[in-house]
């Protein structure tokens, strides 16, 4: 080694010692992978991330945490990306070109189709919403052109849980029955948020693809962006790598540690932010402002048997869901009575995003975002509450004192 100081401050020798364990994984961070030799330059792929080439394609700490995404949500191949959105998007770009056509639920997380409506539409890509408790609906929509059909379950603020099985099933009989050379199948992805690959299997029920804002539940702790796609076919894995690697979608490393950490306690945070939730969500029902509680585990819920049929199993008869749900309130509370009873909440703070240690609480003006407004929304006011780690006794204290604010009689 160089003696000169300059050299030596960058030059290392260092090698972690064999006999070095910790509980957590070492953080590999690279933008410059370092070759033995130009031969092992010209002979690694990154395509088949079978060696490492270059930070955006891929470290030993990217690897992993794809590898543990793919055998959490049961699937084979994993990509991260720097966001939810981001991996959404990823879908988009890799599958569709000039002429396709893609279904998108009426209850998607409204960004989603944003960027259909705004900027896939540039690329001559249409889209259509489609009611996803209609299967009849879904299938006067899928087209030939048809090549994305967006799933979400449940769906985003309403919490409506489809027939994902069913929607699967309509999709891949359209598939078979017009099987054609020059024709590319309609491909299924589903948005996984929600289920967190805990709450049911997707690729049991049929679909293609999930994503996963890991933003939510695997981080847990409200401070890193970042999202997946997971699929077990290899030419789809391949299609989403080529996006990743031509988009220059890396994630960073430190975001990619929190998130290895943030899911080890997953599991536990999962489980108990449901149980807070659905004690909440029926401590609310029973409230007299308020009309209606979404939650696809209550048995009144919009597609509780769909949610019943793939989140109940024998070892788990109560059920799997997250921990988040919305309030319709009666028609009599106008905008800014609701608003109020909001920004009266102290623990309940109000921000987007969920799965964090912080309870949080937002206002939609839903009619605004549905092209099928349901009768029970209408002219109503709806809040969505997202279920954070504090004790269940002091949310429901916190949700008593604003509630008696606006006057609601029965207090919890
Ligand atoms: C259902 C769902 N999918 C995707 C996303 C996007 O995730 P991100 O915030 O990481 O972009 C969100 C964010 O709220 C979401 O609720």
């Amino acid at each position: 080694m160089s003696e000169i100081k300059s050299t030596h401050l960058i030059h290392h020798p260092y090698q972690a010692p064999k006999e070095f364990e910790s509980p957590q994984a070492p953080l590999f961070k690279a933008s410059t992978v370092i070759f033995p030799n130009v031969k092992a330059m010209k002979d690694r792929r990154w395509q088949n991330k079978s060696a490492y080439t270059y930070g955006l394609h891929g470290t030993p700490s990217t690897f992993t945490l794809e590898e543990k995404l793919a055998t959490l949500e049961g699937g084979k191949y994993c990509t991260l990306m720097p966001s939810g959105l981001s991996a959404l998007a990823h879908v988009n770009l890799a599958f569709l070109i000039s002429g396709d056509h893609v279904l998108v639920p009426d209850n998607a997380y409204s960004p989603n189709i944003s960027l259909l409506k705004h900027l896939m539409s540039n690329y001559d890509i249409t889209f259509t919403r489609y009611d996803p408790m209609s299967m009849a609906d879904f299938k006067a929509k899928l087209s030939k052109r048809t090549r994305v059909v967006w799933l979400e379950a449940a769906g985003s603020v309403t919490m409506e849980f489809p027939d994902v099985l069913g929607l699967c099933e309509a999709t891949q009989a359209h598939n078979a029955a017009y099987v054609h050379k020059d024709r590319r199948p309609s491909l299924i992805a589903l948005d996984n948020t929600w289920g967190a690959g805990l709450a049911f299997d997707a690729f049991k029920l049929g679909v293609d693809m999930t994503v996963h804002a890991l933003t939510k539940y695997p981080s847990g702790g409200g401070d890193v962006l970042m999202g997946s796609v997971v699929c077990k076919d290899h030419g789809i894995a391949q299609a989403l790598c080529n996006a990743h690697m031509f988009l220059g979608t890396g994630v960073g490393p430190h975001d990619v540690d929190a998130i290895l950490k943030g899911l080890q306690s997953m599991v536990l945070r999962y489980e108990a932010q449901d149980k807070a939730a659905r004690i909440l969500a029926q401590a609310l029902m029973q409230e007299d402002a308020v009309a209606e509680v979404l939650h696809p585990a209550l048995p009144h819920a919009r597609g509780h048997a769909h949610w019943k049929a793939v989140c109940v199993t024998p070892q788990r008869p109560e059920g799997l869901a997250a921990g988040i749900f919305s309030v319709v309130f009666k028609s009599e509370y106008s905008v800014d009575q609701v608003e109020a009873f909001c920004d009266r909440l102290k623990l309940f703070k109000i921000g987007y995003s969920w799965g964090g240690p912080m309870s949080l609480v937002l206002p939609y003006d839903i009619t605004s975002m549905r092209e099928f407004a349901a009768e029970h929304l209408r002219n109503r006011q709806v809040v969505r509450f997202c279920i954070g780690l504090e004790d269940t006794q002091d949310l429901l204290d916190d949700l008593r004192q604003s509630l008696k604010a606006l006057g609601s009689e029965r207090l919890l």
